[in-house]
This record gives structure tokens, sequence and C-alpha cells, in this order.
């Protein structure tokens, strides 16, 4: 039976990827580094550090753990400054109404965030009360594919993971969520969560209703 949720933040509450891209290109520009859009839809869902070492990677440079951190953490100054300006008016279209309906019906409700921000976006938004758990960058040190942050919830929730759905936009995201053996929704193409158990191109789409009809069984 289905008792929980775990949400994954950026791309699924709310969308923090235009702050993360303008923040990656000021580092980048300012160190004369290739970076794009294309190269910023691959950061969705990893760590930091391990964003730093794609855009590296990326621009075939080499440079030491100790610089690198250096220069996520100058990106990271950057992106919090820009979080100044997210407003309870920036969630995703659907995700306040979900959130919601499941405080309505009594879900239990955890994030399961990579970012290490997430306390930050979630108080701009006024959405702390949505959550009986944060799990965020700073619970676990394993970063999504690892299903560890995913895990991290249903422990802290009291459930086990396959009484947990796991809502993510990220391919990495939902790897983890199958590895941990939650059922997953995917929000986002098909091409990116294509291998979700149900798949919403947007989270206006994403109702209860749906959920439930879908997961007949499990409700
Ligand atoms: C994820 C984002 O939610 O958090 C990634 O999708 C980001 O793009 C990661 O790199 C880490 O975020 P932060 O806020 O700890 O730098
Ligand atoms: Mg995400």
């Amino acid at each position: 039976m289905i008792k929980g949720f775990i949400f994954d933040l950026d791309g699924v509450i709310t969308d923090t990827a235009e702050q993360h891209y303008v923040a990656w290109k000021r580092l980048s520009d300012e160190n004369g580094w290739k970076f794009d859009r294309e190269v910023n839809d691959r950061l969705r869902g990893i760590s930091r550090l391990d964003s730093i070492k794609v855009i590296l990677q990326y621009n075939g440079i080499l440079l030491d753990e100790k610089t690198m951190g250096n220069l996520a953490t100058q990106k990271n100054v950057n992106y919090v400054e820009s979080l100044d300006d997210v407003t309870p008016d920036d969630f995703l279209p659907g995700a306040k109404e979900l959130l919601t309906h499941l405080r309505t019906e009594g879900f239990h409700v955890a994030l399961g965030s990579a970012s290490k921000n997430a306390s930050k976006v979630l108080q701009q938004l006024n959405a702390l009360g949505y959550f009986d758990v944060i799990g965020d960058g700073n619970s676990v040190p394993e970063s999504k594919p690892d299903p560890a942050i995913f895990l991290y919830g249903s422990d802290k929730l009291g459930l086990q993971p396959d009484e947990c759905i796991v809502f993510e936009d990220a391919e990495s995201g939902i790897d983890a969520a199958k590895t941990g053996g939650f059922y997953s929704v995917g929000i986002g193409p098909e091409e990116r969560v294509g291998h979700a158990d149900l798949r919403f191109d947007t989270m206006a789409d994403a109702t209860l209703f749906e959920i439930k009809s879908y997961f007949k069984d499990l409700f």
C-alpha cells in the first residue's frame, strides 16, 4: 500500500534550473569556459561538485579537487543570492495543488533533493509545511543515481520503499528510485524519464486522481 510520497525539488516543486544556469554561466564566463543550455540540462539532479566536473570535462580541463571545490563554492554564492528572488508564486503549476491534496488525505511526505540549498528554496516558497521530512544534499554523502537520499526519506517517514512513490524530473533520479525499490513518477520528456513507472509531461498533469488511477492496486 502507498503511504508516502518523496519529492525531488528542482524541476518538480519549482524550477531553479534557470538560476543554476545563470550562476554556472557567470562562473564559466569569468574563467573562459564554454557553457550552454545543453550542458546545463546535463546537470539536472547531480550534485554541485559533480556538476563542475561535467563542465570541466566538457571543456577538456583538469583541476585538483580543492580548486574545483573553491570554484563550486564561488558559483554557489551567486546562486544563493539569486534565490532571494524566489517567491511563493514560483511553485511549478500543479505542484502546490498536489502537495495540498496529499496533506488533506493524510499521506506522509518527504523531500529528497540533491541540493544543499533545499531549505532556503522551501523557505522562499513558503513550502516547509508540506513536508514531514527534509532530505537534501546535507543528509547523505551519496548522490543520485545512488538511492541513499530516497532511502533516508522513507526511513525517516517510517516506511518501506515499496510504500512510497518518488517524484523526479532527472534521469539519475528515476534510476535512484528504481534501484532503491521505490515506485516512480517521472516529470518531463520520454527521453529523460521514460523509464519511470508513470510519466507526466508536467506537474500540472500529475493529479492525485491520475496517480491513484494508475497505481490502483496500491491504494
Ligand atoms: C539538484 C539540481 O536539485 O541540486 C542540480 O537539479 C544541482 O542541478 C543540485 O546541481 C545541487 O544543488 P546545490 O544547491 O547544492 O548546488
Ligand atoms: Mg530535479
